[in-house]
């Protein structure tokens, strides 16, 4: 049998289609515009989702037996905003996960109702880019909207809604509204009520593998599918990248280096750090998981490369940085394009590039925003060591990954072997394996992860870059704290 796997980014939809022995058979992306209609805002239209994906399938299936497919599962960014009114219609333009204008409503949890209530309540604190900061945004500055809510869900939901006509989501997305008490895997009650909403208008909670519903008749008859194709949950894209690189059960991680940045750590226990500095949500394969999130990540290289230096060869940008090179870089770089996440929480924080002299290269440059994102990294790495995890070697997905002098660096910078699986598909596959145990073909994720994930490569550290970077991310972390009283008088 096949099954889709939807991967709902934040500049494209990828759709892949895959077999129960993990063969990519075809894959597809269609991108959609992403708004940011004031400094700090990031919005988009969840019909651009929708159309993306009910576009795509057919192009995607156009030369396979439709007959044959059984199951879609999506893994999908994760935080965003989207409001449905009484007819199911979208009210408003998503609000992102690296959207920045819930600096105010942050405050007023963190300060206000206080971390240590919040992180009773739902095992973390406030993030700009959480939904809940999002939603009593909208009650301030958008009273008739948020009257007109009657549903609310992540963007993945919005596509599993249409797909299925159930208003679901999954454990591991929703951890991320700040409105899931984690552990114990439901609605705060305290939370919904803080933030003016009821338990109706949210949607069913599910395991990432369990199934929602099958196809609508009129999807089915669009898309040319059988309407007994089975809808997965899906997971938040980190939760799927995890499964698609086997990131699952006790201590394995994950650094995906999409958009944004991040680093997973899988645990088969709940487990809260006491600062909060990372998130503790729920996983995928039915446990937990820490993990820190950095806003700009591959983008940073993106926006170096195609905005300042109209260049797209990234590999010929890269090419003249050799091993000498590494470690040995003058130039600095903060990539806090979009502010900062983990592990600062600070929205006013921005870019930097510091160390320039009359000899700086342009090579210098790239090289510095490849280490900038390495060494933000690093930070998240350091508050997990301080909870006495000790991670020796780690998966790594996303368009970043595929460029081996950043992986080089990476290795480097945090001193740990990082291994690229063979398919770096990451949240598609990840959504196609959990639809793979929706539909009874494995008996759980961990089986799926077993027979499917494999090791392409692997990058070592070499001792004496590392021990070079040591000492870079030694000056690196003295940056930000000099210029963060700065950042909101820059503002
Ligand atoms: C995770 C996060 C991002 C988005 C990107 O907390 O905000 O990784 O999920 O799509």
């Amino acid at each position: 049998m096949l099954y889709i796997g939807i991967d709902l980014g934040t500049s494209a939809v990828k759709l892949l289609l895959m077999d129960e022995e993990g063969h990519i058979k075809n894959e597809i992306s269609r991108e959609y515009p992403l708004e940011f209609p004031r400094p700090g805002w990031s919005q988009q239209n969840p019909e651009d989702w929708k159309n993306a994906v009910l576009g795509g399938i057919p192009d995607l299936l156009a030369s396979f037996d439709k007959s044959q497919v059984a199951g879609i599962g999506a893994g999908g960014q994760m935080h965003g905003l989207v409001v449905l009114d009484e007819n199911d219609r979208v009210i408003r333009p998503a609000i992102l996960w690296n959207d920045g204008r819930t600096a105010r409503e942050v405050d007023y949890l963190n300060e206000e109702i206080g971390r240590e209530t919040l992180s009773a309540r739902t095992a973390n604190i406030a993030f700009a880019g959480f939904t809940a900061p999002k939603i009593l945004w909208m009650r301030k500055h958008e009273p008739e909207n948020f009257a007109r809510i009657r549903k609310i869900m992540l963007p993945k939901d919005y596509i599993n809604y249409i797909l299925t006509g159930v208003h679901c989501t999954d454990y591991s997305d929703a951890s991320g509204m700040l409105l899931l008490d984690v552990e114990h895997k439901c609605w705060s009650r305290e939370m919904l009520d803080l933030c003016g909403i009821t338990q109706d208008q949210m949607p069913r909670l599910f395991e990432s593998y369990e199934a929602v519903g099958t196809l609508r008749p009129e999807i089915a008859a669009q898309l040319g599918l059988p309407e007994s194709v089975v809808v997965c949950a899906g997971a938040g894209d980190n939760a799927a990248a995890a499964v698609g690189t086997g990131t699952v059960g006790e201590g394995a991680c994950n650094i995906s280096l999409g958009t944004s940045g991040t680093l997973f750590i899988s645990s088969e226990h709940f487990g809260v750090d006491p600062h909060n500095a990372l998130h503790a949500f729920a996983h995928a394969d039915g446990h937990y998981h820490l993990m820190g999130c950095m806003l700009s990540a591959a983008s940073c290289n993106k926006w170096w490369m195609d905005e300042i230096l109209g260049d797209r060869d990234y590999a010929g940008a890269q090419a003249p940085i050799t091993d000498e090179m590494l470690g040995r870089n003058h130039v600095y770089f903060l990539p806090y394009l979009m502010g900062e996440r983990s592990p600062i929480n600070d929205t006013n924080a921005r870019g930097a590039f510091l160390g320039m002299t009359m000899d700086t290269t342009r090579t210098d440059f790239t090289q510095a925003v490849l280490e900038g994102v390495a060494f933000a990294i690093r930070d998240s790495f350091e508050v997990a060591r301080s909870l006495g995890l000790e991670i020796r070697h780690s998966m790594i997905c996303g368009g970043g990954a595929k460029s081996p002098l950043w992986k080089k660096i990476i290795a480097n910078v945090l001193n740990v072997e990082l291994h690229t699986p063979a398919s770096e598909q990451g949240p598609g596959m990840g959504g196609a394996m959990l639809a793979m145990v929706a539909c009874g073909a494995y008996p759980s994720v961990q089986a799926v992860c077993d027979r499917l994930v494999q090791v392409a490569d692997t990058v070592r550290p070499d001792p004496a870059i590392a021990a070079r970077y040591e000492e870079r991310y030694r000056q690196f972390s003295k940056i930000y704290p000099a210029l963060k009283a700065l950042y909101p008088q820059l503002l």
